[in-house]
């Protein structure tokens, strides 16, 4: 079930650094790597009955069925903006428990206090997002909980070397203002920061996962889904394609693949939780 009354589809701002489509097959292929931070950041969620709880940027709704089992009293409302991820979802509603919804978790809001707010893996496409997290931390009733986790690799070399490929002078005119930003999310402490300076108690942590990739260039195949997907939405398919092979060719020499033929992608992860108190 989806409500578009909220849609975002004629807006004049978007989510950066444009609205790439996401390619669903490629984005799921590493779906159990990706939902087990979710997990970790629910299990620090101690909210025993809540009524109300968000779940913003909620993706194809794979993690939000999770939030609803966790809490079979609390009413889900499930935020975001891409069609492709929201037509994905809506066969997972439940009529009155699980609402999926079209919007932009920039200026979409609830209409009441909440107890619950959760946003995993999202926050890292929204620049200035410390000053939506303070407005997310103001939405919360007293011993109201708020989740984030945030990717905390972008000055790892998966982003790094594509940062220098997109600035440099073959392709900067194109995809210059594509590049990831290594400065997309902060460190542990500045979470810890954000969440006391919004009133609320914070557990803030990273943790470095050694995914054990397999396959031909499996690096490239992770990163395909998500940040390289807004610098090929800029280009044409034979430019894609020639920025693809470069990309792929550094990322080979930067992941090696082992003696067992794997490959190993460390991610860093940062995670944020903050209670309100009662
Ligand atoms: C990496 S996916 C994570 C999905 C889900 N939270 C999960 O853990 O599986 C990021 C999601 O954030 C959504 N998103 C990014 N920017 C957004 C914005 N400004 N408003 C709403 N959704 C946004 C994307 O459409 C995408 O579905």
């Amino acid at each position: 079930m989806v409500d578009d009354s909220r849609s975002t589809g004629a807006r004049a701002t978007r989510p950066y650094p444009r609205a790439a489509a996401w390619d669903l097959a490629a984005y799921g292929r590493f779906g159990g790597e990706r939902i087990r931070p979710f997990t970790e950041l629910l299990a620090r969620v101690d909210a025993r009955e809540p009524s109300r709880v968000l779940d913003l940027g909620c993706g194809d709704g794979t993690a939000t069925a999770l939030l609803a089992a966790r809490w079979p009293g609390a009413q889900v409302t499930a935020v975001d903006s891409s069609p492709e991820m929201l037509a994905a979802a809506a066969g997972s509603g439940i009529p009155g428990r699980l609402t999926f919804t079209a919007g932009d978790v920039r200026d979409w809001q609830p209409d009441s206090p909440v107890d619950v707010v959760v946003s995993n893996a999202v926050l890292h496409w929204v620049p200035g997002h410390p000053d939506l997290l303070t407005r997310w931390a103001g939405w919360l009733a007293p011993r109201g909980w708020l989740a984030v986790q945030v990717p905390g690799n972008f000055r790892a070399p998966t982003h790094a070397l594509l940062t220098e490929l997109c600035r440099s002078p073959r392709w900067a005119a194109q995809v210059g203002d594509a590049a990831p930003s290594p400065d997309a999310v902060l460190d542990p402490a500045g979470y810890v920061d954000v969440l006391t300076s919004a009133g609320l108690r914070a557990d803030v942590w990273e943790t470095t996962y050694q995914h054990v990739l397999s396959g031909p260039d499996p690096v490239l195949a992770w990163v395909r889904s998500t940040v390289l997907r807004p610098v090929l939405a800029e280009l044409g398919d034979d430019d894609a394609a020639e920025l693809t092979a470069e990309y792929a060719a550094a990322l080979r020499s930067a992941y090696p693949p082992r003696p067992d033929g794997t490959t190993l992608l460390p991610f860093r992860r940062v995670f944020a939780v903050g209670t309100r108190p009662s």
